[in-house]
């Protein structure tokens, strides 16, 4: 992994859990030390970002699962990034294949919330990739017990960081975090983040359980 991409792990909370078993998992996570070049957020459900934030210690980031592409107005059970802002959460999830299969977003309405999630940046100046990190997430392996085996995570990974090479530049390629998710789990992860172009992870079942510090720690 080149030195100026931080290792960062994610861990997708999506529709699961209430104040009481967030709350204690919070409180392991907090009492966990975190490596100082990994960065960890965790994604809420809705509901519960301000929760999340008002609970974390600082050195784990709070993401939204979604966001709408406007400011604000009559969008019926939508957020919009300002709000997430405003609950001090600093990072948004786009674009996740469960979006994509069970409430049909395709690709074009995701730009848009990308474009807006990161207001001026993006709007001001296209080139801009620093606010972002992609992830590769095989539908097959999301949610199934079925992780990618490192070589497979490595391939498509370097695909893409050649794909923004390409379309993009090669500062924006090197810079740019590639994250891997799909069944991460503490068994699975030293192998996967042992590979040049896998920056990190998304995790969905494994970040609810206090075995997340593992995968946290995967880069140790
Ligand atoms: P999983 O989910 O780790 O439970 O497979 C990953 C994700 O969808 O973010």
């Amino acid at each position: 992994m080149a030195p100026s991409r931080k290792f960062f792990v994610g861990g997708n909370w999506k529709m699961n859990g209430k104040k009481q078993n967030l709350g204690e998992l919070i409180g392991t996570l907090n009492a966990a030390k975190v490596p100082a070049d990994t960065e960890v957020v965790c994604a809420p459900p809705t509901a519960y970002i301000d929760f999340a934030r008002q609970k974390l210690d600082p050195k784990i980031a709070v993401a939204a699962q979604n966001c709408y592409k406007v400011t604000n107005g009559d969008f019926t059970g939508e957020i919009s990034p300002g709000m997430i802002k405003d609950c001090r959460a600093t990072w948004v999830v786009l674009g996740h294949s469960e979006r994509r299969h069970v409430f049909g977003e395709s690709n074009e309405p995701i730009g848009q919330k990308v474009a807006r999630a990161l207001t001026k940046v993006i709007v001001d100046n296209v080139k801009d990739w620093s606010k972002v990190i992609l992830a590769y997430k095989p539908v097959w392996a999301i949610g199934t017990g079925k992780t990618a085996t490192p070589q497979q995570a490595q391939e498509v990974q370097e695909k893409l960081r050649g794909w923004l090479k390409s379309n993009v530049s090669e500062a924006v390629a090197q810079s740019t975090p590639i994250i891997y998710g799909g069944s991460v789990t503490g068994a699975t992860c030293k192998e996967l983040a042992g590979q040049p172009d896998v920056d990190g992870f998304l995790v969905g079942g494994a970040s609810l359980k206090p075995k997340f510090m593992d995968i946290i720690n995967a880069k140790q």
